[in-house]
C-alpha cells in the first residue's frame, strides 16, 4: 500500500509522517525555553503543548475557549504534575484580540523562543469576521501574520540574550496547493461570490506557507547576527 509507505518513509531529519511529537524530541531537555502555542484546546495544538511542556518548556496557550483550555491544561498537569503551563485569551479572527493578546504577553517580561502558529478552522460557510474579512483568511492566516508581527521583537530580543535561535512553526496544510486557480484571490478575498469553502482554506493555508517562507528569507540567522 503506497500511503502507508510514505506514512512510514522517514526524511533527512530521520523521522517519517508517523513520528509522534514524544518521539521526535525524547531525549532533549527545554526547559530554558518559553513557546506560544495557539489554538491549545484540542487536536495538534493540545498535542504539542502537552509534549512541549513535557520536554521543560514553559508553555503559554493562546486560546478563545478558556473553559475548554482549562480541561486540557488540568489533563496536562495530571499527566506531569510539574508541567509549567499557563492560557492567555486569543481570538485569532479579531485583530483586537490579538493585538490585547501579544501587549498582555509582551507586557509581562518573558521570554518567547518559539512560536507556534497552529490555531485553525476548515472549509466554513462563507462568514466575515467582527474585522470585515473572510472568516477562514482572518483566522488562519491575517490573525497568524499579525501575531508574528507584534511578537518579533520579543523573539527577536531573547534569541540574542540567549543566544539561541527561535522558531515560529506555521502549522499549513497540503490544502494550500487545491486553493482557487490564481493562488490568493488579492482582489476578492472578501468577496462572497464564487467563495468555495475548500478552496478558502487552501488559501488562507497558502498564506500560512507564503508567510513561512518570507520571514525565513528576512530572519536568516547569519543577517540577524550581522544587524545586531
Ligand atoms: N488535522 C489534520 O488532519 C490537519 C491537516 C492539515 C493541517 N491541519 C492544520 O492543523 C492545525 C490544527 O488543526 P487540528 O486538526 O488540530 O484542528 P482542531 O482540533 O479543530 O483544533 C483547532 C484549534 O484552533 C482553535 N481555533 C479555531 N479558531 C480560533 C480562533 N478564532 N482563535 C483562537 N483559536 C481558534 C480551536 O479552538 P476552539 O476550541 O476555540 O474551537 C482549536 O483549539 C490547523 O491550522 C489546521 O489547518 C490539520
Amino acid at each position: 500500500m503506497w500511503w502507508w509507505m510514505w506514512f512510514r518513509r522517514k526524511g533527512d531529519s530521520g523521522f517519517s509522517a508517523s513520528s509522534t511529537a514524544e518521539e521526535v524530541t525524547h531525549g532533549i531537555d527545554a526547559t530554558s525555553l518559553t513557546a506560544i502555542v495557539t489554538g491549545g484546546t484540542s487536536g495538534i495544538g493540545a498535542e504539542t503543548a502537552r509534549v512541549l511542556a513535557l520536554r521543560g518548556v514553559h508553555v503559554v496557550m493562546g486560546i478563545r475557549n478558556m473553559e475548554a483550555g482549562r480541561e486540557v491544561k488540568e489533563a496536562i498537569l495530571r499527566d506531569n504534575s510539574i508541567a509549567k503551563i499557563d492560557m492567555m485569551e486569543l481570538d485569532l479572527s479579531s485583530m483586537e484580540s490579538v493585538r490585547k493578546f501579544a501587549f498582555q504577553f509582551n507586557s509581562c517580561g518573558l521570554p518567547l523562543n518559539i512560536l507556534v502558529n497552529n490555531a485553525g478552522i476548515m472549509a466554513t460557510p462563507f462568514k466575515l469576521s467582527i474585522d470585515s474579512i473572510e472568516l477562514q483568511f482572518a483566522t488562519n492566516h491575517i490573525g497568524h501574520f499579525l501575531l508574528t508581527n507584534l511578537l518579533l521583537e520579543t523573539m527577536k530580543r531573547t534569541a540574542i540574550e540567549q543566544r539561541k535561535e527561535g522558531r515560529i512553526i506555521n502549522v499549513s496544510s497540503r490544502r494550500h496547493q487545491l486553493s482557487y486557480p490564481e493562488g490568493i484571490r488579492f482582489d476578492k478575498i472578501n468577496d462572497k461570490s464564487g467563495y468555495n469553502s475548500l478552496s478558502a482554506y487552501g488559501q488562507s493555508k497558502l498564506g500560512n506557507v507564503l508567510h513561512a517562507n518570507e520571514l525565513a528569507r528576512r530572519l536568516k540567522v547569519t543577517d540577524f547576527l550581522s544587524c545586531c
